[in-house]
């Protein structure tokens, strides 16, 4: 009997507290609306705060782990506009699945807008990381990655050592039917992204990173607890491990720079470009080795994640339509037989001038999202389309919710590499509706070197292969995976490339 009272009791404080934090947001929010308002002439989109310190977490989590994770915008998009606030992960946010306020919040970096992500990630990478530094200091780390992975010289480099990769890999499949295509393409792209990054050819070295990496990515997207045994504090040890071993290439490079080379002249890698870099004139002042280790080791994020889950997914969406494969199949082997009678080496340019290729890309970019959106923080009040997003506040700048919006793609959800042709919808003027690298001063300086990956994955495996794929499902949550790594089978359909 005394439990039921107890639990009469519970239940009246948890839904008084409820109501009495509804009504207090409510009218926090009403007074702050008012008062901007009358400063600014915008208002705060409308929207929900959820439960208590929770807020919509749990539905933002559910949502997450579901088919559809743009559901948790789908529902709440009828109710109150492309913009709605909310309150997620501990703190009041704007949501917005509007390309043209995503554009803005992208476009203002650093002035009005500055990155703003969840606990465990600011802890792992720390405050020199490039993803949260701003100002100066990211427009030179950014320039410098930048112009190194566009530069003519890794291009002409790049392209042989990804087939290379790509090689070594397909190598192994002639012997084993069954593979997991989400470890074998990482076996491909991580090791073509440390060797540009800072050299590192495979053997016992590559190994560790890969070791460690893995056990460091797990945690990004984990509980903030950094109690022994806990994800965090796993992944903090690992970090520790890289930053010695990454530590140690970078001094040996510099000492090998400071020793018998001038400055700049011996630039094979972002290691060697940002470790000669002297800043602007006035500055003369080098990144410290500290510095450049932890972000090398950031770097290494797309190689083990992005660009491979990417490769899976598009081998998952090919594999669900015929037709596409067709199509994609006949290109690359037309571009193959113009280059075997003549032994020539495939350039940068042979694989990216393939139309329907770079279609397939664009379209897995688009459907997959395995970066679904930016977080950002306001600086000061700003009105943006006439919603008002107080200082303070946090925006999340959804880029899935746009790609899979049927006002910017008719039938979102289906696979369609042809809605990229000339003058078909899909390939329209707004660029704001397809941003898969995110946009302005922190645009990914890694775009063109993954789709070139992707490029050459796709020549290697078409042309190579045929496959039947097993049932799989893809998990959108915390990360995009797919549950059972994706297995197919694989028949080689030629002796040797
Ligand atoms: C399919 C693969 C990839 C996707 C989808 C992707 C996506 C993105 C996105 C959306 C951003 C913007 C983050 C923001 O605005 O806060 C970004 C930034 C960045 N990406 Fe990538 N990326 C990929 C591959 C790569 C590769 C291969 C590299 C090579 C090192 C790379 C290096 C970076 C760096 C250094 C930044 C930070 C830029 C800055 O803040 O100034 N990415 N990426």
């Amino acid at each position: 009997m005394n439990w039921v009272v107890l639990g009469i009791w519970v239940l009246v404080v948890i839904v008084g507290w409820y109501w009495w934090w509804r009504m207090m947001s409510k009218q926090m929010i009403m007074k702050m609306n008012k008062n901007l308002k009358e400063e600014t002439g915008g208002e705060i989109p409308k929207g929900s705060s959820g439960w208590p310190f929770i807020g919509e977490t749990l539905d933002f989590i559910a949502c997450g782990y579901t088919s559809r994770p743009v559901s948790f915008m789908d529902k709440r998009k009828p109710m109150y506009g492309k913009v709605f606030k909310s309150h997620l992960l501990g703190r009041p946010i704007i949501v917005s699945t509007d390309p043209d306020v995503n554009k803005v919040v992208l476009q203002n970096n650093g002035s009005i807008f500055v990155p703003y992500y969840p606990k465990s990630i600011t802890e792992l990478f720390g405050k020199s990381s490039i993803l949260q530094m701003n100002g100066n200091l990211q427009r030179r780390v950014h320039g410098l990655i930048g112009g190194f992975l566009r530069s003519p010289q890794l291009k002409t480099r790049i392209t042989k050592e990804i087939e290379m990769s790509v090689d070594l890999t397909m190598e192994t499949w002639k012997d084993k039917q069954l593979i997991y295509i989400q470890e074998e393409t990482k076996n491909i792209t991580f090791p073509v992204l440390v060797r540009v990054l800072m050299s590192v050819s495979p053997g016992k070295d590559l190994d560790f990173l890969r070791r460690e990496f893995g056990e460091f990515i797990k945690g990004l997207v984990c509980l903030p607890i950094k109690l022994p045994g806990s994800r965090l504090y796993k992944s903090l040890k690992a970090k520790e491990k890289l930053l010695k071993m990454v530590r140690k290439i970078v001094e040996e490079k510099k000492m090998k720079m400071d020793r018998g080379h001038e400055r700049g002249s011996t630039v094979t890698d972002a290691a060697d470009v940002l470790l000669s870099d002297s800043g602007e004139a006035n500055e003369m002042q080098g990144l410290p080795l500290d510095f450049i280790s932890g972000n090398l080791i950031e770097m290494m994020i797309p190689g083990e994640d992005s660009v491979p889950m990417v490769m899976t997914l598009a081998v998952k969406y090919l594999s669900q339509c015929p037709l596409a494969l067709q199509e994609l199949t006949e290109e690359n082997m037309e571009l193959k037989r113009q280059k075997t009678p003549l032994c020539e080496d495939y350039t940068w340019t042979d694989y990216m001038s393939l139309p329907f290729t770079q279609n397939v890309i664009s379209e897995t970019l688009r459907m997959a999202n395995i970066i679904n959106g930016v977080w950002r923080k306001a600086l000061k009040d700003v009105q943006i389309k006439g919603y008002l997003i107080p200082k303070g506040w946090c925006v999340l700048a959804s880029f899935s919710s746009v790609h899979m919006d049927e006002d910017n793609y008719e039938n979102p959800y289906q696979f369609d590499p042809w809605r990229w042709q000339q003058g078909k919808q899909g390939n329209n003027n707004n660029s704001n509706c397809f941003t898969p690298f995110g946009g302005g001063q922190r645009l990914c300086p890694g775009l063109e070197l993954s789709k070139l990956e992707i490029a050459i994955f796709l020549h290697h495996l078409v042309t190579r292969f045929r496959w039947v794929v097993e049932e799989d499902y893809i998990v959108n949550f915390p990360t995009v995976k797919m549950k059972r790594k994706l297995p197919i089978t694989v028949t080689p359909i030629y002796s040797s490339s």
